[in-house]
């Protein structure tokens, strides 16, 4: 109510211009209603719109007022300045807490202080081995599905980003491959507990949600997944530094390791470290496995491309050796079609934060006690990425002068002081599955029948969206 007061008060700052179908007392929110593949598909005409519109436009959504953000000059700011989450993010407290991703003020701020560190290049190098033997996992896998036709990828890129991600917070741990599975059914429950609370206004308040009997639901699953956090954590409090990687002669140090030997400086509860090996982990689960499954259809939608790639990775890395750090960087050509991949097709489209205070942009000034939302999705196609911004063109990262100048338009890991904590871990590992799956497959896909859902990450509607074909390795 005090905030709402607030908005009546700053009728000094005007509105940017609202969006068509703003309704007496409900506002936009009817435009919202529906499945979530209608909601993308509005999405997208409201990033449009704020584009046509000086990158500033408003939804009123109940009694609130929402700023949606195209402008990478004022996403910039917004980023910078409104650093709490909105409170949809608060659904998934009862699992990651306080954990980065969800956190908020002084207590972000020094856990992020902290955990910025563990997602440095030599840190993530000593990773490097995980991602191989997790894409040799991955490539077992798609050998009972090549040759079969089209099939949903999803599935198969999920098993790598959660087995790798697990792997990494947690070193090898015991009965490792039953711990994972039951991990990552829980993880996969809990994914949909959320989403479900965040589609259904109607389980937005505590009442009807817990009448239906799903707070119970998230106790127990929240508590089965801390059950394993902290079986792993106590027989690894007094670790010893698992191996060196054979391959790259790097430390290996899972994030369990790190986390624990700062707490023995106290920095951390034992409540903290679960909550953020929890983010951690689902951070990278959903991101890298839908870009990983976006990165197969693009390649296979493009049959030139996926033969330049291929003929970099067969230079780089011969028929067969494992990948290695000195290859990273050589694999420039698979690298610009990553980044392209997730420039088109963006894993999180929208990020919504609290305006917590008057913020000046340009040409407005958001009030405070509003919500703002940054387009991601709109930054990649913004103007200052020419003409073409909405087309597929790996080349256009390999010359940087053909880039836009302004950091906010290359948004797939967002910007400002709460970007991506991942994006060098997530790079790596992208690189490493694909390198894998390129040099022994051949990839069939059509980007243009691929359906998509905001859930609130950008999902493909279930569907046969890739087929594989073996390649003949002379
Ligand atoms: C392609 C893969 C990935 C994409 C597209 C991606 C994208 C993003 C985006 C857009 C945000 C900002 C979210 C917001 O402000 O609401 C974010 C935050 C974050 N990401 Fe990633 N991410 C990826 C992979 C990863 C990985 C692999 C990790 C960890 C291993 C990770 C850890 C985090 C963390 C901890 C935050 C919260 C940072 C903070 O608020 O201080 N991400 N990511």
């Amino acid at each position: 109510m005090y905030w709402r007061a607030r908005l009546l008060e700053s009728e000094a700052h005007p509105l940017p211009p609202p969006y068509p179908g703003l309704l007496p007392i409900i506002g936009h929110t009817h435009l919202l209603l529906g499945d979530t593949s209608k909601l993308w598909l509005t999405v997208k005409k409201i990033s449009d719109y704020s584009m046509q519109h000086d990158g500033v436009i408003y939804l009123k959504l109940g009694f609130d007022i929402y700023y949606i953000i195209s402008d990478p000059e004022d996403a910039l700011v917004a980023a910078n300045t409104c650093i709490n989450k909105h409170f949809l993010y608060s659904f998934a407290k009862f699992w990651l807490g306080e954990g980065l991703i969800t956190g908020s003020g002084d207590h972000w701020h020094r856990h992020r202080q902290t955990l910025k560190s563990y997602f440095s290049l030599p840190i993530i190098n000593g990773y490097i081995e995980v991602f191989n033997s997790q894409s040799k996992i991955l490539l077992s896998s798609l050998e009972h599905s090549t040759g079969k036709g089209n099939f949903y990828s999803t599935q198969y890129a999920k098993t790598y980003s959660l087995g790798s991600s697990y792997s990494t917070a947690f070193g090898k741990t015991a009965n490792h491959e039953k711990t994972f599975r039951q991990y990552m059914k829980a993880t996969d429950e809990m994914l949909s507990l959320v989403l479900k609370r965040f589609q259904k206004f109607w389980l937005h308040g505590d009442y009807i949600y817990t009448l239906l009997g799903y707070k119970k639901q998230e106790s127990e699953l929240v508590k089965f997944n801390d059950g394993i956090t902290d079986e792993i954590i106590e027989t690894k409090s007094s670790f010893s530094n698992e191996s060196n990687s054979k391959l790259t002669h790097v430390p290996y140090q899972p994030l369990i390791h790190l986390i624990l030997e700062r707490h023995t400086k106290n920095a951390f509860t034992d409540k903290e470290i679960t909550e953020e090996l929890h983010t951690a982990i689902v951070a990278a689960y959903e991101t890298i496995a839908i870009s990983l499954q976006t990165i197969l259809v693009m390649i296979g939608s493009f049959p030139k491309v996926q033969e330049r790639m291929y003929e970099e990775i067969i230079q780089v890395l011969g028929t067969d050796r494992d990948v290695v750090k000195e290859d990273l960087r050589q694999l420039i050509y698979t690298e610009a079609v990553i980044k392209e991949s997730i420039r088109v097709v963006t894993s999180v489209p929208v990020i919504a934060r609290s305006v917590d205070k008057d913020v000046k942009l340009k040409n407005y000034t958001m009030r405070a006690g509003s919500q703002c939302v940054i387009v991601l999705h709109g930054l990649h196609r913004h103007s200052s990425w020419g003409p073409d911004a909405d087309q597929f063109k790996p080349e256009r990262w390999l010359d940087p002068a053909t880039l836009p100048a302004y950091v906010a338009t290359d948004a797939t890991f967002s910007f400002g002081k709460r970007s991506c904590l991942g994006k060098t871990y997530a790079m790596t590992s992208l690189k490493i599955a694909v390198a894998h799956i390129v040099r022994k497959f051949i990839i069939t896909a059509d980007y243009n029948k691929v359906q998509y859902q905001l859930e609130p990450t950008l999902k493909s509607v279930s569907g046969h969206d890739i087929s594989l074909e073996r390649r003949n390795l002379n």
